[in-house]
């Protein structure tokens, strides 16, 4: 018990760490620096660094020395590989953010939730939200054109976009990925599809400001395009990117994407890599952090209305399961090497 008392302090410390910018104006010395020195660099107050370091000291992150009676502090090497803005893709520390930013967004209405059933509205989560699409930016940017697509069917899909497709993303947020694949393929047309009309706004603002002309974007409900007779057999592939176990009416947007991909058409659903039988997550190197990623996030936006709530871990068989009642006629489930959080459920209608 006492381990996880601390285990979580440290977690809140090293979010205020990342976010202030600390351990990366640490990484940077190459010698133990007094709080002064810290402080400076760093633009801030001393007597709060003081206490950090105190935290940071204790967890054994920080080392701690003297010099002429002065506490000197120090940020191993092997610390800043992992916890830096400069680790890149081993950047660990931006996830400490996760929990404290839920718990500020969320607490009170998922404990209210607790007693009444009731879910979540997205509303609740704007920081949270703004920061999860600044990670999947930075995981777009670095694996979707050069990693991820040339996976998807030993390369047939990029011949096919170089050819000249019809594409839509579901659930595109700021449309970062449909944006980066209109980009690189010019001669394929591209729509964005998302129920946010703020983040299709700003998607099509950074469309105009690249001047992309393959790409459009519509503000529409995923769960209602089973029934849209106009975009009925439209689609040659299409993709949803950590957008389907959050969905209050998921099977509905499954029938939907089914519904508006032509007879050949293929779709890429990148969800997340877990089992649906709990009992199956026992040894998940990050089950507990998951989970409680899915009590404060995922399960409560997927309640309201009287939503399915599937939760973040329902699982690689629940999401067949589910894929195959929406009527694909080929569900192929893909572990992806340079995103170790999700697998690739490519389906061929
Ligand atoms: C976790 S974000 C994923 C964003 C994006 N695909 C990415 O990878 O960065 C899920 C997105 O689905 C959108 N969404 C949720 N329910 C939707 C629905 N019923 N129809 C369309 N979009 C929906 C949300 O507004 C949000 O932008």
């Amino acid at each position: 018990m006492i381990d996880i008392l601390n285990y979580g302090a440290i977690n809140l410390a090293m979010a205020i760490g990342y976010r202030t910018g600390l351990f990366d104006v640490m990484d940077t010395f190459d010698s133990p620096q007094n709080i002064g020195d810290i402080s400076d660099q760093a633009g801030l107050n001393p007597r709060y660094v003081q206490e950090w370091l105190g935290i940071m000291t204790t967890a054994e992150i920080v080392e701690l020395s003297q010099k002429e009676d002065e506490n000197q502090y120090f940020l191993p090497k092997h610390c800043g590989d992992l916890i830096t803005r400069r680790a890149g893709n081993s950047n660990l520390g931006v996830y400490t953010q996760e929990i404290p930013l839920l718990t500020t967004c969320a607490m009170e209405a998922v404990i209210e939730g607790f007693s009444s059933g009731e879910g979540v509205t997205y509303d609740h989560y704007p920081k949270f939200q703004a920061f999860m699409s600044q990670l999947a930016n930075a995981k777009h940017r670095q694996v979707l054109i050069n990693k991820f697509l040339p996976s998807v069917e030993n390369s047939r899909i990029v011949q096919r976009l170089k050819a000249g497709i019809q594409v839509c993303d579901l659930g595109c947020a700021e449309g970062v990925a449909v944006i980066l694949m209109a980009e690189s393929f010019p001669q394929s047309r591209f729509v964005g599809i998302d129920i946010s009309s703020e983040a299709i706004d700003e998607a099509r603002r950074q469309t105009r400001r690249q001047k992309l002309e393959n790409l459009d974007f519509m503000v529409l409900d995923a769960a209602d395009l089973k029934n849209n007779r106009e975009m009925k057999g439209l689609f040659d592939y299409v993709t949803a990117f950590d957008a389907i176990h959050d969905q209050t009416r998921p099977l509905d947007v499954l029938l939907g994407v089914n519904h508006i991909l032509r007879l050949d058409g293929r779709f890429s659903m990148v969800d997340i890599a877990a089992k649906s039988d709990l009992a199956d997550n026992l040894d998940h190197p990050m089950g507990p952090f998951l989970y409680t990623v899915s009590l404060m996030h995922c399960l409560p936006v997927g309640l309201v209305g009287g939503g399915t709530g599937l939760g973040m871990m329902w699982g690689r068989e629940k999401a067949v399961e589910m894929l195959k009642e929406a009527r694909f006629q080929q569900v192929q489930v893909i572990e992806m090497p340079d995103d170790p959080f999700n697998l690739h459920f490519f389906c061929a209608k």
